[in-house]
């Protein structure tokens, strides 16, 4: 029987919710924008600091289902961010094998975007080396709702029965089914909330806050954060 009360070591999954870029950019007298720019210079350290680090799979909360509210300038803003940042880094990606894939309702996404996503996705889909996953008009109460349906619908088709549901059914058909939970969620900029990000995948995960705010957050502070998940004892309902 393996042991109940494991030292984590080095996480394999890490997720991130990348906050603070809009306070990081009203400190300089700037735009949200240049905070988020700011911001994605950060994902590229960090997802580096995961290569070097021996971290396989990075999530990041790069746009909710709730920030469609926000000003249009600002919403397509971060969509031609993220075109740009398809363009200057699938190189590396390729470098570094790594594959690029999207939780989310993608379907939501601008056209332009989403045959960008789909074509670096199509492009590095062989790849194992690290996986980043960018959670894009992602919600996690919107991807329950997503399996809900999806089990409803293979009920009525007669092909389940409902007794027959339970936690594996369910994790079978949220977005990623094959994408190990992560085991460390780090949230930046101070605040201590969850803004439903991952909500099932991040039920035994340990979280990690730091006041840093996201477009500071390099690899030292990545470092900083897996030092301290591999002095915790993860217990999953065991004794202590
Ligand atoms: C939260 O900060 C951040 C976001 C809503 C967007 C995150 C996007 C990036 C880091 C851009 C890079 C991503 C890609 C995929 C290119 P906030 O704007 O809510 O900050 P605030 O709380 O200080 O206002």
């Amino acid at each position: 029987m393996s042991p109940k009360v494991l030292s984590p070591g080095v996480p394999r999954h890490v997720a991130i919710i990348m906050d603070g870029n809009g306070r990081w950019a009203r400190q300089r007298g700037k735009p949200r924008l240049y905070g988020h720019r700011a911001g994605a210079e950060s994902l590229r350290a960090v997802l580096r600091a995961c290569r070097d680090h021996g971290v396989e799979f990075l999530t990041v909360y790069a746009f909710s289902t709730e920030n469609w509210v926000r000003p249009r300038t600002e919403v397509s803003g971060l969509m031609s961010l993220l075109r740009t940042f398809l363009k200057k880094d699938e190189r590396e990606l390729h470098d570094n094998q790594v594959r690029l894939r999207v939780t989310g309702r993608i379907q939501d996404l601008p056209p332009a975007v989403r045959a960008e996503l789909q074509r670096v996705m199509e492009a590095t889909q062989a790849y194992t080396q690290g996986h980043l996953i960018l959670a894009l008009s992602y919600g996690g109460r919107s991807e329950i709702v997503d399996a809900v349906r999806a089990i409803a619908a293979r009920v009525q088709a007669g092909e389940l029965a409902p007794e027959k549901i339970d936690e594996a059914v369910i994790a079978r058909h949220l977005y990623l089914p094959d994408v190990p939970d992560p085991d460390l969620m780090i949230r930046t900029s101070g605040e201590l909330r969850l803004s439903n990000f991952l909500l099932w995948e991040l039920s035994y995960a340990e979280f990690y806050f730091t006041e840093t705010l996201w477009p500071d957050f390099r690899e030292p502070d990545f470092a900083r954060a897996l030092a301290e998940y591999a002095r915790r004892r993860r217990r999953y309902g065991a004794p202590s």
